[in-house]
C-alpha cells in the first residue's frame, strides 16, 4: 500500500512531498461537493455543465482516495432538499449516476472499488436506481475502497426514520425504552456498519453541514475550501488530509 501511495504522490509534484503519513490516513472521508453552479456561471455555462464537470471530479477524487488508502468515501450527490430545484436540473442530476457508471463501472471494478448508496430509494427514477443497484451488485464482493453515494439523502429524515423504527421496537417489546443505547439507533442509520467520517470536506466556501450525516459527523474534523467542486484536484484533497493529520482529535477529552 505504502509503495503504491508513494508512487502516486511522486507522480505529480503538486500532490506535495511525502509529508502525508500513510499510517494516519482518515478511514472515512465524507464530501459535500458544492459549487458546481457557480463554477459554471463563472464560465458563462449553464448550471448543468457544472454538474457534468463535477462528475469528472467524482472520478478523480475516487481514484485519489483509493491510492491514498482511504477505506470509505461518502459523496453527497443529491439531498432530499434538491428536489426543489428546477425540473430540468433535477432530471439532469438524476441522469448523472447512470452516465457516470456507464463510463466508469468497469474501471471501478478493476480497481476493486465497492459501490454503495445511502438515501431513500423509492423516489428515485427507475433508470437511476437500476444503474446504482447494478453497480452495487457487481461490486459487492470487492474489498478495496467503499464508494458510498448519498443520493436522495437527508440527515434529519435518516434520524426520523431510525427513531420510528426504534419506536416500533419499543411497542413490540423488543427494547425497553429506558435501556435504549446509541447502538440501537445506529443500527437503523443508513451508514450501517461503516465507521463515522473522520474528515468532512466541503467545497465552494460555504460553511454549513446542510443536513448531511447529522449523527455521524459528531466528532469529525471539518475542512472547508473556497475551491468549487469541479476544480477540486488531488492536491486539494491531499492538503485536506495533511491538515487532518496535523489536528489532535480529543473526542471531548483532554
Ligand atoms: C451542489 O452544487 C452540487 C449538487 C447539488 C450536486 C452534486 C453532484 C455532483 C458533483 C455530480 C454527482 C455525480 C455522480 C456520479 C453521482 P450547487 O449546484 O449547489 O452549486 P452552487 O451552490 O454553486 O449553485
Amino acid at each position: 500500500m505504502i509503495e503504491r501511495l508513494k508512487k502516486w504522490v511522486l507522480a505529480k509534484p503538486q500532490r506535495g512531498n511525502l509529508s502525508l503519513q500513510p499510517d494516519a490516513m482518515p478511514r472515512h472521508v465524507a464530501i459535500i461537493m458544492d459549487g458546481n453552479g457557480r463554477w459554471a456561471k463563472s464560465r458563462g455555462l449553464p448550471r448543468i455543465a457544472g454538474h457534468h464537470s463535477g462528475m469528472k471530479a467524482v472520478k478523480r477524487i475516487t481514484m485519489a482516495a483509493d491510492r491514498l488508502g482511504i477505506k470509505y468515501l461518502t459523496l453527497y450527490a443529491f439531498s432530499t432538499e434538491n428536489w426543489k430545484r428546477p425540473k430540468e436540473e433535477v432530471d439532469f442530476l438524476m441522469r448523472l449516476p447512470q452516465e457516470f457508471l456507464a463510463i466508469e463501472l468497469e474501471d471501478l471494478i478493476r480497481n476493486n472499488v465497492q459501490v454503495r448508496m445511502m438515501g431513500d430509494r423509492e423516489e428515485l427514477p427507475d433508470f437511476t436506481l437500476d444503474a446504482v443497484e447494478e453497480a452495487i451488485v457487481r461490486t459487492s464482493s470487492n474489498t478495496g475502497l467503499v464508494l458510498n453515494f448519498a443520493l436522495n439523502y437527508g440527515g434529519r429524515k435518516e434520524l426520523m426514520d431510525a427513531v420510528r423504527k426504534l419506536g416500533t421496537d419499543i411497542q413490540a417489546g423488543r427494547i425497553d425504552a429506558d435501556g435504549i443505547e446509541e447502538r440501537h439507533l445506529e443500527r437503523y442509520l443508513l451508514t450501517g456498519g461503516m465507521p463515522d467520517p473522520d474528515l468532512l470536506i466541503r467545497t465552494s466556501g460555504e460553511l454549513r453541514i446542510s443536513n448531511f450525516m447529522l449523527w455521524q459527523l459528531a466528532y469529525s474534523e471539518l475542512w472547508f475550501t473556497d475551491v468549487y467542486w469541479p476544480e477540486f484536484q488531488d492536491e486539494h484533497f491531499c492538503e485536506a488530509i495533511r491538515e487532518y493529520q496535523r489536528r489532535a482529535r480529543r473526542y471531548g477529552g483532554l
